[in-house]
């Protein structure tokens, strides 16, 4: 995308990250956003942020539910990253803010580019199709259950809504991502501290739940793709890797390629956190040429990599 500006919201978060990095290598010109003290994790997001620095790029300080947004709409292509992830925090006290952040600010986002209607891309999650017991295709029902994956149904909407008026917006369905610089609060930092530390990390539920994790490299391709294609306003697509690993198959994976395992306490399953979320990859092989590539394995030895650099530092 020579010549075309590109916003990043949530840059300096876990995917928002590697996505301004891809971008930013690859020579664009990008406006990267974030918003301080809005990450869960304010040490996540200085460790983001200070690897971009490195590479060049700073982060622009912009909360999307309180400033004035008209300068982003300046762009030719808004990828929209910023949120609140994770269905365990979005209970109790965390759904105020979990509506804020993935509701509010989207809504507020797509107001502020309604009148130039760049290309925007929402980064939904698979949580919006509740239980699968097969590959979730996107024209499935939605069935949330949590406020997290209500809210991402309802930015979903607002998205739909602006499409329908003329814009070209898209929203890309991401399934688990790993990698490094993963979030603290998801399972396989988790785990992988655990086993570096030695001290055990909570596993959430009975390890039986079955997911499409899908590394992080691999979305940035899915989420470059779709920036770059005439794909029609509203398309949905599932961003996750076609085969469902359990969690205590992956802990086993962890334990072996750390030559350690990792320990864990039992702790009772997150309402709202489902049995298995498997993603459909018909539509996002046909529309953007894109499967996952990269095996468990491999993706999870780099992040084994870059948790021991940490531990290096
Ligand atoms: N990580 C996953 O497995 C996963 C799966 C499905 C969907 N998603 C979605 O992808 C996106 C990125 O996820 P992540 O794991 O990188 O999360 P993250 O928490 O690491 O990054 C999100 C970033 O958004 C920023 N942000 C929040 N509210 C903001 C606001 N009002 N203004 C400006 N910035 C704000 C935060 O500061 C944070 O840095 C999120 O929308 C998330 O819901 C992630």
């Amino acid at each position: 995308m020579p010549g075309v500006r590109v916003v990043v919201t949530g840059a300096a978060g876990f995917i928002g990250s590697h996505l301004v990095l891809a971008l930013a290598g690859a020579g664009h010109d990008v406006l990267a956003v974030d918003a301080p003290g809005r990450n869960a994790s304010e040490a996540a997001a200085a460790e983001n942020r200070a690897v971009l620095s490195r590479a060049g790029v700073t982060v622009t300080e912009c909360d999307l539910v309180t400033d004035d947004l008209v300068p982003l709409a300046e762009a030719d292509v808004v990828l929209h990253l910023a949120g609140r992830p994770g269905v365990r925090a979005s209970w109790g006290p965390g759904e105020a803010l979990t509506y804020r952040e993935n509701v509010t600010a989207t809504g507020r986002l797509l107001t502020a580019c309604a009148r130039r209607r760049p290309r925007f891309v929402l980064a939904s999650s698979s949580s919006v199709y509740g239980e699968a017991a097969h590959p979730s295709g996107e024209d499935d029902r939605l069935e949330p259950r949590s406020p997290y994956a209500g809210s991402k149904a309802e930015a979903e909407r607002l998205v739909h809504r602006a499409a329908a008026e003329g814009m070209p917006a898209v929203v890309l369905r991401y399934f688990s991502v790993y990698g490094p610089r993963q979030r603290p609060d998801m399972a396989f930092h988790r785990f992988i501290e655990a086993a570096l530390a030695g001290s055990p990390a909570p596993l959430y539920g009975d390890g039986g739940q079955r997911r499409s994790f899908t590394f992080v490299g691999d979305v940035v391709d899915a989420t470059i793709r779709a920036a770059r294609l005439p794909l029609p306003a509203g398309t949905v697509l599932n961003v996750g890797h076609p085969r469902t690993v359990s969690l205590h198959e992956a802990l086993d994976r962890i334990g072996s390629l750390l030559g350690t395992p990792s320990p864990t306490v039992p702790k009772d399953a997150a309402p709202g956190d489902v049995a298995c979320t498997w993603a459909g990859t018909g539509r996002a092989r046909e529309l953007l040429g894109w499967t996952a590539r990269t095996g468990l394995d491999d993706g999870l030895a780099r992040q084994i990599a870059w948790h021991r650099e940490r531990v290096r530092v």
